[in-house]
């Protein structure tokens, strides 16, 4: 039986030939042989659908997962954001996919020489949710241009709002907003705001977003019931939307608040379906940040 308890488990020349055969490793042809790809998940707020799905995404494309556990990690000993992105890096991480409650963490990491993925920061951006919200809606619409989306709810605290809003505009859809005046960010809105009961009129699209607890406590005071009658999408809202408009959610749904509960699963929704969009657009963001086309890595397309 071979144990590591101390050194003294070694002899001298058992020490040396380990020493030596570590050093081999710095070229794979003496080693173990090339390494996998491996891509570091660190998920500083909680997750089920971007986490999960960048899961999927890193099994489906034959890449290795390391789960980075925040709470059992030295960031309790208060190490940086920075140093433990290095250490990824230095023990052969080859990506990152990172949320965390700071607006624009990402500016913490100039020195890091691996890509980073951004799946969440703070009120920021959530850059592959719009990516799936706008798979999900070109799907439906085929083209942007002139697509009435309607963002409803909490949209200063949203960062699906956020990135939603610009990158829509970008492409030609007009971007409307809708909910409490509170929650309302001229930055984003551009004053382009409308009723509940206008937005269920004449929107394509109903994007309805979970209010951000997390990011302002209970701010805004409604009953739970108050707020679904004045600004969620009700059954007897949904009744007068367009036969085609569709109804998005980035989930979690609180149900019964931001849209009734039967309706997280009626025919207009494509809540489930900007899931599955998930998992497609995150092996294309992997792939794409780790050149896995061009490198002729592990990805192969089917023509
Ligand atoms: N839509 C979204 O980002 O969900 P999670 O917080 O569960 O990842």
């Amino acid at each position: 039986m071979r144990h590591l308890r101390t050194l003294e488990d070694l002899t001298v020349d058992q020490l040396e030939k380990l020493l030596a055969e570590a050093n081999k490793q710095k070229d794979y042809l003496t080693g173990w042989g090339k390494p996998p790809i491996t891509v570091a998940n660190l998920f500083f707020e909680p997750s089920t659908r971007t986490k999960c799905s960048f899961e999927m995404a890193q099994k489906e494309l034959g890449l290795h997962t390391l789960h980075f556990d925040v709470d059992s990690s030295s960031v309790q000993k208060g190490e940086s954001l920075y140093d433990t992105v290095k250490t990824l890096e230095a023990i052969g991480c080859k990506a990152v996919v990172i949320r965390h409650p700071e607006e624009a963490y990402y500016n913490q990491l100039e020195g890091i020489n691996i890509p980073i993925i951004n799946a969440g920061d703070g009120s920021g951006n959530h850059p592959t949710q719009s990516l799936l919200d706008l798979l999900t809606i070109q799907q439906e619409f085929l083209i942007f241009q002139g697509v009435h989306v309607v963002i409803c709810g909490d949209i200063r605290h949203s960062r699906v709002a956020r990135t939603n809003a610009n990158i829509l505009r970008k492409l030609g859809a007009k971007v409307s907003f809708s909910g409490p005046e509170e929650w309302m960010d001229d930055y984003i809105t551009q004053g382009n705001v409308i009723s509940m009961d206008e937005a269920v009129e004449t929107a394509d699209v109903m994007m309805m977003l979970r209010i951000q607890t997390e990011r302002h406590g209970t701010e805004g005071g409604w009953s739970k019931e108050d707020y679904h009658q004045e600004f969620g999408l009700t059954i007897e809202r949904e009744k007068r939307m367009k036969d085609n408009a569709i109804i998005l959610h980035p989930a979690p749904v609180n149900r019964d608040v931001e849209l009734a509960s039967e309706l997280v699963e009626c025919n207009r929704s494509r809540i489930f379906k900007q899931m599955e969009n998930g998992v497609l657009i995150r092996k294309e963001v992997l792939a794409y940040v780790l050149q896995l086309v061009e490198e002729e890595k592990v990805y192969e397309r089917i023509i």
